[in-house]
């Protein structure tokens, strides 16, 4: 269950009431038990001290008290006259009833011991007494005769329930005094509340429901004029919703600004990735270029290799053929005309003897020449045996020890293959002649998995990193381009003063 702030507050008023009342009316009762019982003592001893006042004019008159006669009428109309009263007497010093109001209970004796000794005291005595299952306020005023002895005593008595009934009435007329003040109050609170409380809450929590729905922009302020603590919050609130206000002005033109911003730079970025994009395609374009170029330099080299290649062997075979043939029958005719000159013509003879000399040495040098074209041992007993005839020829003429591992079929290679292997040993063992300074090559060609490898490693100075990748390397690069040609790979790798490797490998 939800309680309103009003209801809250009434509560604790009313609470706040009901204990002020309940703690007022409980001191009242006292203090009214206590001033009622003073004030009924005062009457009390007045009303008996007129009883007493009849009786000693009687006195007065020298009848003895016990002549007296109709003084029961005396007590009987003080009782009348005062109908709160109980009872009025007259008794002597030994406790007997002189005079009653109700005569009946005359010269009845009382032997109640504290009524005794009140009536035989001489001072006015109050006291609670209790007759008959009935409490009494009982008041005892002492009777002097003519010569001032104490001869009897007025007895008066008043209902003790008179004082509590005064009491009860008196509370229930203050607790309806303060019912009613309450009801008034409560009205009063309630409408003092919703006018300086409830209402201007209610505005209040309107106007922040209007900033949750509507936002804080478009929401009113609140009006509330009133200068307590909730006209101080309400016109918080206010200063507070106009500081946000500005703020989202102040946001909102700097997001604008900030869109501008962005737009301008995204044009930029724009204009910047069209342009990149343009590059790219043009860079793209001279990258294909460039590699359609590359790709015909190779097919050029390749061409140019095979070209060179066939060219050589023909040369060599021409040179052999040809050459060498008519050499050889100029060598023939030499010995024919040798052999028919006199023994007389020794410079004829001589001459001869010269001529076929140079003959033989061009013999021999047509030979070497068209060798060192294209060895006839290549395309006659295949790469193993001209392998093994390059590096005879390589000991023989640079004196470098050489050991020699080959182990593959000359059928597994085709003679691109065997061309390319032998054209790469033949530069890597002439660059170990002119560079290396090695004492020692091991020259290993071997099948494995499906690819021919050929290792050629020397002792020497070994080469430098920079000169493996110099672009005017142009004996490494021949060595590199016939392997990319049959899809292989070359490693080429030195430590100086250690030696040189270069590896190739060429799939089949
Ligand atoms: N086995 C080796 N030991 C030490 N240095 C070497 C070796 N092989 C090559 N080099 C170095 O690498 C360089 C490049 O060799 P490359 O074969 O490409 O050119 P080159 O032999 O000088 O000339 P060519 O074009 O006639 O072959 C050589 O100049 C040499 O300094
Ligand atoms: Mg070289």
């Amino acid at each position: 269950m939800t309680l309103s702030v009003r209801v809250k507050i009434t509560l604790i008023c009313i609470a706040i009431v009901f204990i002020a009342v309940g703690a007022s009316t409980t001191f009242d009762s006292v203090f009214f038990v206590r001033q009622y019982s003073r004030a009924l003592q005062a009457r009390a001893f007045v009303i008996g001290k007129v009883l007493e006042s009849q009786l000693n004019r009687l006195l007065h008159l020298k009848i003895p008290i016990n002549n007296l006669v109709g003084f029961d009428e005396q007590c009987c109309d003080l009782v009348a006259k005062h109908r709160d009263l109980s009872y009025a007497m007259v008794v002597d010093l030994n406790g007997k009833i002189l005079f009653h109001n109700d005569p009946s209970r005359r010269n009845k004796v009382l032997s109640d011991p504290n009524l005794l000794s009140a009536i035989k005291g001489s001072e006015n005595v109050s006291q609670t007494y209790s007759s008959d299952g009935a409490q009494f306020h009982d008041f005892v005023i002492p009777v002097f005769g003519l010569h001032g002895e104490h001869i009897a005593a007025v007895r008066i008595g008043f209902p003790s329930a008179l004082v509590s009934e005064k009491t009860k009435s008196m509370v229930s007329l203050s607790i309806s005094l303060a019912l009613l003040s309450l009801g008034i109050g409560v009205v009063l609170l309630v409408l003092a509340l919703r006018m300086w409380v409830t209402n201007p809450l209610s505005k209040l929590v309107t106007a922040i429901q209007d900033v949750r729905e509507k936002g804080a922009d478009s929401a009113p302020l609140v009006q509330i004029n009133s200068k307590d603590e909730i006209g101080q919050l309400a016109s918080h609130f206010n200063q507070m919703m106009v500081e946000i206000k500005e703020s989202h002005q102040k946001i909102k033109n700097y997001t604008e600004q900030l869109e501008t911003k962005i737009q301008e730079r995204t044009a930029d970025l724009k204009a910047t990735n069209e342009q990149l994009i343009r590059d790219i395609a043009k860079r793209e374009q001279v990258e294909r270029e460039l590699r359609n170029s590359r790709e015909q330099l190779r097919n050029l080299s390749a061409y140019l290799q095979a070209a060179i290649e066939q060219e050589k062997a023909s040369i060599a075979r021409e040179i052999h053929d040809d050459l060498g043939q008519n050499l050889t029958a100029l060598m023939l005719d030499t010995s024919w005309l040798k052999k028919r000159l006199p023994e007389n013509e020794v410079p004829l003879i001589e001459k001869v003897n010269s001529m076929s000399k140079v003959i033989k040495a061009s013999i021999q040098t047509v030979k070497k020449l068209s060798t060192d074209l294209r060895p006839k041992i290549l395309d006659d007993l295949g790469l193993t045996a001209a392998i093994e005839w390059m590096v005879e020829e390589f000991r023989n003429r640079t004196g470098t020890k050489c050991k020699t591992s080959v182990d593959v079929e000359n059928s597994i290679l085709d003679q691109e293959r065997s061309t390319a292997l032998f054209r790469i040993l033949q530069e890597a063992l002439t660059n170990i002649a002119r560079h290396a300074d090695a004492t020692e090559v091991k020259i290993e060609l071997r099948e494995d998995h499906g690819q021919v490898s050929l290792e050629v490693v020397d002792n020497g100075k070994g080469i430098r990193e920079s000169q493996v990748s110099d672009p005017k390397s142009f004996g490494l690069m021949g060595i590199r381009e016939r392997v990319s040609m049959l899809n292989g790979e070359v490693r080429i790798s030195g430590t100086e003063n250690k030696g040189t490797s270069i590896k190739v490998d060429i799939p089949l």
